[in-house]
């Protein structure tokens, strides 16, 4: 069940250009959360900017009740999160939204994510991993400098491959090649992808013509968080000419199936 708290900062950590990993103690937040859903934050004490600002879950320690978010500087209000400390308390949300269809123990699944896109799938990979599933992270950015994980130096419990638009690390070119390199090749049995619109357009129509299913993370501007306000809709179509339909980002999704999406 969601729940508002304020939150105390454990731990804000600047990992790249404009990019901060933020440790927060929400036990009431850690105990229910899944990879996938969102906590909506309340980025300064006073009431401007007024709205919450939604920051996907990127990993939780329940032991100590600590929530992990990877976030960058974009405008105002994750400027104002940047500039939170150790100590300070902040109104936190959560867990809201729908998260991902966690894939049965055994299979190999193929997670993309396209700059700060990744944070979600990290939680995901790592409680993939614990169910014996055969986790791939393919990370894109536009340069080394912005890779917000992949770095030398980062571990993580899965295959990392990289890929960036100047080539200055890893693959030079879309993350999307990598993802075509491995279906036309050993497969995956599912693809989770979240990042930039353009991208999870390119693995959609990968997908389809591999015949790969998939789940996507969008990223929609939001107002209320709890679906009310509507602000944060995206298009959906059923299968089999279901007609098209309005779905709220903050309750419906942010996960929808890749298959459901309409990109125009
Ligand atoms: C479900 C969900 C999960 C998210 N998870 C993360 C995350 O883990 N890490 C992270 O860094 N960001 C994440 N975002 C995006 C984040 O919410 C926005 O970057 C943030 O709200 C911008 O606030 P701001 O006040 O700094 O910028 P604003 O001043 O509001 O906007 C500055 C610029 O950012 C763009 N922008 C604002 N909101 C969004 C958005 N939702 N999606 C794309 N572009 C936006 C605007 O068009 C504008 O150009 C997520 C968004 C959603 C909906
Ligand atoms: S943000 Fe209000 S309905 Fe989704």
């Amino acid at each position: 069940m969601a729940v508002d708290i304020p939150a105390e900062v454990v731990q804000q950590e600047q990992v790249g250009p404009g990019l901060y990993r933020l440790s927060l103690y929400a036990p009431q937040i850690t105990r229910s959360a899944v990879p996938g859903q969102f906590v909506y934050i309340r980025c300064t004490d006073n009431l401007d900017p007024l709205l919450r600002r939604p920051i996907s879950i990127h990993g939780v320690n329940r032991e100590r009740g600590e929530l992990f978010l990877l976030y960058q500087v974009v405008g105002r209000g994750t400027a104002l999160l940047a500039a939170r400390r150790r100590g300070e308390r902040l109104g936190v949300m959560g867990p809201l939204g729908r998260g991902f269809t966690l894939q049965a123990p055994g299979q190999r699944v193929v997670l993309v994510g396209g700059g700060i896109g990744v944070a979600p799938l990290v939680f995901l990979g790592q409680v993939l991993v614990q169910r014996n599933n055969q986790v791939c992270l393919l990370v894109g950015a536009r340069s080394a400098d912005q890779l917000p994980v992949g770095k030398e130096g980062y571990t993580a419990p899965f295959e990392l491959a990289v890929a960036t638009d100047d080539g200055s690390c890893g693959h030079h070119g879309p993350v999307t090649d990598l993802l075509e390199k491995i279906l036309a090749g050993e497969g995956a049995d599912m693809v989770y992808a979240c990042g930039p619109r353009g991208m999870l357009h390119q693995t959609a129509l990968l997908l389809a013509r591999y015949d790969v299913p998939g789940e996507f993370s969008l990223e929609e501007r939001m107002g209320c968080g709890v679906g009310a306000c509507l602000s944060c809709v995206c298009k959906t179509a059923g299968k089999g000419g279901e007609p098209l339909q309005y779905r709220r980002v903050c309750v419906e999704g942010p996960v929808f199936p890749a298959d459901q999406l309409v990109w125009d």
